[in-house]
């Protein structure tokens, strides 16, 4: 018997030894020493709002696999689906109730599994969106937990007693509203939900609940999947002692006193966790993406881990909450990021955030200013994450009342936000009915401006935001310098114009980008980075015209880009 164990444990040594130079081929570099995800662009996709193939009003699977082409098109290499996992829909699919299934609503595991080949096809990888933080209170793990003290699943949540008034165990605020915990009368006991009610939060200080999560990944990562988006690591950790969290000035969007989230969010046990979940990711070569909130370049870089062994990609969400863009404050932020040690990932909008086109609109230069936020972000050192519909200049489409809201934070906190609708709705792919999403009833209604930012139309216009995107996008897949050389600032007291160099291998090209809504001719000596005699030719241009070939003026109309490839 004995004898038997250890032949099987040599034939498993066998299998691995097998395995392993082809997980060492699968984690391959390139000769910069770059990997796969360090040259991708990643494109968002909120799957409720892209392509809806059965009319019900709703995107769907299918409909994702059948713009595959027009992603390929368009020049991108990665789709993240946000949740798409079985869910009741309280926060649209963040409110998981099975981590290894999909939801009828989208399809089946087997339409996944064809996104997922036709992407290979096309040379796109998708990645899904892990919700660490918390699960549905449907979940088959929240509804044994809440059953009785005693139950299998009780500890893989957070439960307390009240106190002895049978107020909440502590004062812990829902960043969506009223308190953080939730009394439930079957066990007479609270539990916590950083997020909604529905949304109890996991409590990852218990070994058998990082198991069964790490097995997750495993169960997509074997499907074909590229990695994830880490929803909410922030908020994964809680002090188990549960002090009351210090006071804060001011009152939030709830009308609520603030407070120092001190004892719920970023606490240092969710590093140990994060470099664990990467030991299972680069089994399989795979990236992790982080939902990083920070407010400096310091911060978030203690998400890239000691050595480099925890998210391969915390996103910037810096940018987003810059109400105007400057160069004075770019450049700083932008050698932050470039010298952190780890690889930026830059991200200018997403699902939570009011589209830039409407954050960033003056009214007189839209597209233009589109053109250039598209012309900065995607030529920066980095892996940019993008949001469906932004390569059409799509906008905000708030709502107008409070009874057309869906998105609960929106109820809750109307009017002074009106929630998260307005930056998810469907994808304008015409100018007919619905944008040309569904034929059903569409769950958000379509902005006006449907009308002329649409796929179809801006295809076949050669100056619109998509042909500008779609151009930037294939010359930067092209260019080793784009895709993996160093940033060099230029001209840096130019308070209008921000400018810089790519260089890889040899190569150099200048990126010119207006920032002010007046015109402006800056000019380049760039002797002092060793090109004497420099000369320009354009590759991409919006509102701009360079008098020679040897960068003396570039004249930039308002918001105006100029690319050019520098030669000596
Ligand atoms: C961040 C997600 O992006 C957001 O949409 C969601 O509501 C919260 N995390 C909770 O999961
Ligand atoms: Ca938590």
């Amino acid at each position: 018997m004995k004898k038997l164990v250890s032949a099987g444990a040599i034939l498993f040594t066998i299998c691995a030894l097998i395995a392993a130079p082809a997980m060492a081929q699968q984690n391959k570099k390139d000769a910069l020493g770059h990997a796969w995800w360090q040259h991708a662009v990643i494109y968002e996709i909120y799957p409720r709002s892209f392509a809806d193939s059965n009319n019900d009003g709703i995107g769907d699977l299918k409909g994702i696999t059948s713009k595959l082409d027009y992603l390929k098109e368009l020049g991108i290499d990665v789709i993240w689906i946000t949740p798409c996992f079985p869910s009741p829909q309280v926060d649209f699919g963040y409110d998981v109730s099975d981590y290894e299934a999909i939801d009828p609503m989208y399809g089946t595991l087997q339409d996944f599994d064809a996104v997922v080949a036709e992407a290979k096809k096309r040379d796109i990888r998708v990645i899904l969106d892990f919700v660490v933080n918390h699960t549905s209170d449907q979940h088959k793990w929240f509804l044994d937990s809440k059953s009785s003290k005693t139950s299998a699943h009780r500890d893989w949540y957070i439960w307390r007693d009240g106190k002895p008034d049978g107020q909440p165990p502590n004062n812990w605020l829902s960043t969506f509203g009223l308190s953080a915990w939730k009394y439930d009368p079957t066990t007479k006991q609270y539990y916590y939900h950083y997020f909604y009610p529905e949304q109890p939060d996991l409590n990852w200080r218990n070994p058998v609940v990082e198991k069964a999560m790490f097995d997750t990944t495993r169960f997509w990562y074997k499907r074909g999947v590229a990695g994830f988006r880490l929803d909410a690591v922030d908020t994964m950790y809680e002090d188990p002692n549960l002090p009351d969290n210090p006071p804060a000035p001011g009152i939030d969007k709830f009308g609520r006193p603030n407070m120092l989230e001190k004892y719920n969010k970023k606490l240092p046990e969710m590093h140990g966790a994060l470099q664990r979940l990467r030991s299972v990711a680069d089994e399989y070569d795979a990236v992790l993406i982080g939902e990083t909130w920070t407010s400096d370049v310091k911060q978030l870089r203690e998400y890239y881990g000691p050595t480099g062994n925890e998210l391969q990609l915390p996103m910037d969400l810096m940018l987003t909450d810059m109400k105007k863009m400057e160069p004075r404050v770019l450049r700083p932020h932008i050698a932050g990021l470039d010298s952190s040690g780890g690889w930026p990932t830059y991200v200018i909008t997403n699902h939570d955030i009011v589209r830039s086109y409407t954050r960033y609109a003056d009214g007189l230069h839209n597209d233009d200013i589109a053109k250039m936020m598209a012309g900065f972000y995607l030529t920066l050192r980095g892996t940019p994450v993008m949001y469906y519909g932004e390569e059409i200049g799509m906008e905000n489409n708030d709502p107008k009342r409070k009874e057309e809201v869906k998105d609960p934070v929106g109820i809750l906190s109307w009017p002074k936000d009106k929630g998260r609708d307005g930056e998810r709705t469907p994808m304008q792919w015409t100018g007919g009915t619905n944008a040309g999403f569904t034929s059903g009833t569409p769950w958000l209604p379509v902005p006006a401006s449907a009308a002329t930012h649409n796929v179809e139309a801006e295809r076949k216009d050669p100056n619109s935001v998509f042909a500008f995107y779609k151009t930037l996008l294939h010359l930067r897949k092209n260019e080793t310098a784009f895709r993996e050389g160093k940033y060099v600032s230029l001209n840096e007291n130019d308070a209008n114009v921000l400018s810089y160099l790519r260089q890889a291998n040899g190569e150099t090209i200048l990126v010119a980008i207006n920032f002010s809504p007046t015109k402006q001719a800056p000019n380049f000596d760039l002797s002092k980075q060793g090109i004497a005699g420099a000369k320009a030719k354009a590759m991409l241009q919006n509102g701009a015209t360079a008098a020679d070939d040897a960068l003396k003026t570039v004249e930039l109309a308002p918001y105006g880009i100029y690319i050019a490839r520098i030669s000596e």
